[in-house]
């Protein structure tokens, strides 16, 4: 079965972040299905551009930067060399895989904003927003910190709690402040361009809810409580120095909302891709004929099924989404799959303790798809599945058949000869596994074709089971030559269509069977082979995976979490014993921060002036990463005096301020009474 109504198909997959490595959660929810869905296209002979990329701008990335010490540039540059690498490693076959910094998508989301802009689409609306008056800069939300209205956690994100999970707008926040400098910040107004969404529900309802009922139910699901709750207009602009500026009059400082630019960065692919291959771009974009597919994660789902098509229409010239088979999350080993806490499998570090076995992990994180719902992967389940399916099930069938053909044939493909009942009802069950298999593939189905494909060597192991040509040999060469061409016959189709899921396996297939000149449109027919073609060695196509290798991933695993745990509070073994004029010896005394500064060439130390009651003296503390310097001055410290002074990157330091970690690995001051006098002995 395949479509016939559409001549080209423009198929993207979320552009992720250039702010960390990928792992199995994207493959899971994006990479592998949108893989899947373009190979098999492709091998049915359509006409596809398959865009990918890296998402450079917005918040995500320059928080990231300023975590790491490091200019936003340098990170996205990092990011995206090492994303692109993993993407190609695991064969997500891209067309190409660019990213929105770069000219090409500036100059096209600018001109896209600027034409909107003109064609009076935007409504100019001035707000009062939070303002950092020593930063001289608005604060985004991810730059507000608070106390949580609803748990009264003290570092809450202006967009987030992320103890208690709620949802907040920074004016939500309890002694709200700046992460920047750490001043409360103030209200100032501020003008955006804001596009008026409320305006497009009708036009939303009737094209998802009654033109798209074919959607998954997910993202059908989803969408509408989205269309229910009211629709409001929204800021499409952003007061930020990283991203694409806003290119009209009176926007200085302004940069284009991230979510803005990213679904445009799709169209500036195409562009630079189409440009390359002297293609025509808007052949992929605005032609009815052209299906446009993007393969998501649902926290996408409001931006490509509501905001991106709305803004698609507002232009008027463009196709819209016709499908957006949003995955739901993978977890792992039961919990969230979170960056910030290490709990994810890296595909770049799986590539080192699984080198080349890629399609192992295609395959798990397939059949084991979020698909309509939050899925878990473990390595227990990763194991079995290689095990009990593709060794015992694929790999068995395939390498029986080789061996059969080596022994008794002498690697030869044999003369099929006179058909019985068996071989002729095994033929025709193989015929249909194409239609079978496209089917669940068209329908974004790939948990279904992956087990259609998996009973096509189950057939295979029935077959021979069945005619057990191993017994037949010395008696019936004849009949054997039968079965073992039928049996060839299906590993072809088995290679043949397993090409959309496991395209390395396929490579080595198509090697050993010689069969590279054949594609999808020739899988379930019984004369691909041709008599005497000689076969390759019969390599083995899966190994089993024993205990202690996943043992040892689930100990690394386990580890994080324990190191997240040690790192979070060192509970350290107790010191050798003291006596009291140890103790004695050490001059603790209350102080006060006068300043603070980061040490240039540094990203982990602040050089403090602080007032100790008897001098002002500098202390140099590597605490960089858990304070801003804003946030320290005026505050009450804990100072040992007569530590021997130091020489810290050319600055002496003289004496040691006092912190303990708090749950979460952050410091926090070891702090005295605010009311205890500068230089008053601690003891
Ligand atoms: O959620 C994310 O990781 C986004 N960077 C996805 C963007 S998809 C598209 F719009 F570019
Ligand atoms: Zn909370």
């Amino acid at each position: 079965m395949t479509e016939k109504k559409f001549n080209k198909y423009t198929v993207t997959a979320a552009l992720p972040y250039a702010n960390g490595p990928v792992h199995i959660g994207h493959l899971a929810g994006v990479y592998v299905p949108a893989d899947i869905y373009v190979r098999y296209l492709r091998g049915v002979g359509r006409d596809v551009a398959f865009i990918g990329g890296s998402d450079e701008h917005g918040v995500a990335i320059t928080l990231k930067a300023r975590t790491e010490g490091k200019t936003p540039q340098e990170i996205v540059d990092h990011y995206h060399e090492m994303i692109k690498n993993s993407f190609a490693s695991f064969g997500i076959s891209f067309d190409i895989y660019s990213r929105t910094s770069s000219l090409q998508h500036h100059k096209t989301a600018s001109a896209y904003f600027d034409n909107l802009y003109k064609k009076g689409v935007f409504e100019e609306i001035d707000s009062e927003q939070f303002y950092d008056e020593k930063a001289e800069q608005f604060l985004a939300d991810r730059y507000i910190k608070g106390t949580c209205p609803t748990c009264s956690f003290a570092e809450a994100y202006g967009d987030q709690c992320e103890y208690c999970g709620s949802t907040l707008s920074p004016t939500e926040l309890i002694h709200p402040k700046s992460m920047l400098s750490g001043e409360v910040p103030i209200m100032k107004a501020t003008k955006h361009w804001y596009f008026p969404l409320d305006k497009y529900e009708n036009f939303l309802r009737e094209y998802i809810l009654r033109d798209h009922k074919e959607w998954k139910s997910n993202v059908s699901g989803q969408c509408k409580s989205w269309l229910d709750g009211g629709l409001r207009a929204r800021p499409m602009t952003r007061d930020l120095d990283w991203g694409i500026k806003v290119p009209i009059k009176g926007a200085s400082g302004k940069v284009l909302y991230v979510w803005f630019d990213a679904p445009i960065g799709y169209i500036s692919a195409t562009q630079e891709w189409a440009a390359a291959k002297g293609k025509n771009w808007e052949d992929y974009w605005k032609k009815e004929d052209t299906k446009l597919v993007h393969f998501i994660g649902k926290d996408n789902i409001v931006f490509h099924c509501i905001i991106f098509p709305s803004i698609l229409k507002a232009e008027g010239s463009y196709i819209l989404p016709n499908n957006v088979p949003s995955n739901e999350f993978l977890n792992l080993e039961g919990n969230k799959i979170s960056t910030s806490r290490n709990w994810a499998v890296w595909l770049h570090e799986y590539l080192e303790d699984f080198p080349d076995q890629q399609d192992v992990l295609r395959y798990v994180l397939t059949a084991n798809a979020p698909e309509t719902k939050d899925n878990d992967f473990t390595w227990k389940d990763f194991q079995t599945r290689n095990n009990s399916e593709l060794v015992a099930i694929y790999g068995n069938f395939v390498n029986r058949a080789l061996v059969l053909t080596h022994n008794f044939f002498e690697g030869t493909v044999p003369e099929q000869q006179e058909l019985q009942k068996v071989d002729k009802h095994t033929l025709q069950v193989l015929s249909s596994f194409p239609d079978r298999i496209a089917c669940a593939l068209e329908r974004f189905k790939f948990r279904e074709a992956l087990n259609h494909l998996m009973d096509l060597a189950r057939l295979g192991n029935k077959y021979l089971a069945e005619t057990e040509p191993w017994k037949l040999i010395k008696i019936d060469p004849e009949r054997v030559s039968t079965i073992l061409n039928i049996s060839l016959q299906i590993v072809t189709s088995l290679g043949l269509l397993s090409k959309p899921f496991l395209p390395n396996t396929y490579d080595k297939l198509s090697k050993i069977l010689n069969f590279g000149h054949l594609d999808w449109k020739d899988a379930g027919r019984s004369d691909n082979l041709k008599k005497a073609t000689v076969l390759g060695p019969a390599v083995l196509l899966f190994e089993k995976i024993e205990d202690d290798v996943i043992k040892t991933q689930i100990k690394k695993l386990m580890d994080t979490k324990e190191e997240k745990k040690a790192s979070a509070v060192q509970i350290t073994p107790i010191k050798e014993e003291i006596n009291y004029d140890d103790f004695m010896k050490m001059d603790l005394r209350v102080g006060e921060i006068l300043t603070a500064d980061p040490v240039p060439k540094s990203n982990k130390l602040l050089k403090f002036t602080v007032d100790t009651g008897l001098d002002h003296r500098i202390i140099v503390s590597g605490v960089a990463k858990h304070f801003s310097s804003q946030e320290m001055i005026g505050k009450k410290v804990t100072v040992l005096l007569n530590l021997a002074p130091r020489n810290i990157m050319g600055i002496n330091s003289q004496g040691m301020l006092l912190f303990a970690e708090n749950e979460d690995g952050r410091l926090k001051l070891v702090a005295p009474d605010t009311s205890a006098t500068n230089g008053a002995d601690i003891s």
